[in-house]
């Protein structure tokens, strides 16, 4: 596969969330994904950066994304430069949309991870480069290609499959992987307390997706649901900048950990236990579970830095 034959429908486009891409686009960086991970793997070296550079702003703090851009950038050749809140004016002195002016005349590209949705969308508006979510409040789409890259890697297939997500049903993990789902036919469970019931404007959104694709999307507190679930899901039970939230959520969600009573009610003895990470053991779920064989945490922390080393080279 050329290069140019495969990134040639996103050159220059930014990703915000998948909402803005087709099923056949989505599949095209997973098939990059997966042949920038065998380069990787055959221990090839590339300079398909060389020359460029990626503005890596952080205003929430990073493991998995910050060395995956980095590193996935850094070895292709290109410059990145770290930018946290500490160093730039990002909406405090100058204005959004200025800094985005600014970067958008020194970067190939941006990449941002911080509170507001809204920011992320000004930075691409006005830079006039490719820009990345690397996570909002709203969604974490570079983490939900990564995951969708363990189920295929897992089950060698991805429609018809179901992933059951438990825990905090309204954060950016949720959003993307509920819209990645209902574009590519994966059935998508949702149990949560009610309180935490996904918003309906992310059911509205993900609808008609999933009537195309056929993914059935279900949202209830029953943790019953599970049974039969190809991968059950779960996220820290306050996200970043919810801290203060802290206790309400342990009370509403205790009942909802991830343990192995919970992996057996399954039924299915293939189920895999998958989590974003980083994740805090004997709250979202068990140690034993996290360990345990039906765990791919670390797979899918290692597919972050091939899908976005596939999401860099499509857009940039
Ligand atoms: N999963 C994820 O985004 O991890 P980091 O917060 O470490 O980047
Ligand atoms: N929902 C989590 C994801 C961390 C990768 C958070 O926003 O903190």
């Amino acid at each position: 596969m050329k290069r140019e034959e495969f990134c040639a429908p996103f050159k220059g486009r930014s990703l915000l969330t998948w909402i803005d891409y087709t099923p056949e686009e989505i599949l095209t960086f997973l098939k990059i994904a997966e042949y920038v991970k065998a380069q990787a793997k055959n221990n090839e070296v590339h300079q398909r950066f060389l020359g460029k550079t990626i503005a890596l702003i952080f205003e929430k703090r990073s493991t998995r994304t910050r060395c995956s851009f980095e590193t996935a950038f850094g070895e292709e050749g290109g410059h990145p430069v770290f930018l946290s809140t500490d160093d730039i004016q990002l909406g405090t002195k100058e204005s959004v949309e200025d800094t985005a002016r600014v970067l958008g005349r020194m970067f190939s590209a941006i990449e941002f991870r911080g509170f507001s949705q809204k920011h992320v969308e000004i930075l691409s508006k006005y830079s006039g480069i490719p820009v990345i979510n690397g996570l909002t409040d709203e969604y974490h789409p570079t983490q939900a290609l990564a995951d969708i890259l363990t189920l295929k890697e897992t089950f060698g297939k991805l429609e018809g499959l179901t992933w059951a997500y438990i825990g905090d049903g309204r954060n950016n993990t949720v959003h993307s992987s509920m819209v990645i789902c209902s574009k590519l036919g994966i059935n998508f469970t949702v149990i949560s307390p009610k309180e935490l019931f996904p918003e309906q404007k992310i059911l509205d959104i993900c609808k008609p997706f999933a009537e195309k694709s056929g993914a059935k999307i279900t949202v209830s507190d029953e943790i019953s649901l599970v049974k039969g679930a190809d991968a059950v899901y779960t996220d820290v039970w306050a996200s970043m900048g919810e801290e203060a939230l802290k206790l309400e959520r342990t009370k509403l969600l205790s009942p909802y950990q991830v343990n192995q009573k919970l992996m057996d009610m399954t039924c299915n003895p293939n189920t895999i236990f998958m989590h974003c990470l980083p994740a805090i053991k004997g709250e979202e779920v068990t140690e034993d579970v996290f360990e345990g064989k039906q765990s791919k945490v670390f797979d899918q922390a290692e597919n972050r830095k091939h899908t976005i080393k596939a999401i860099m080279l499509g857009l940039i």
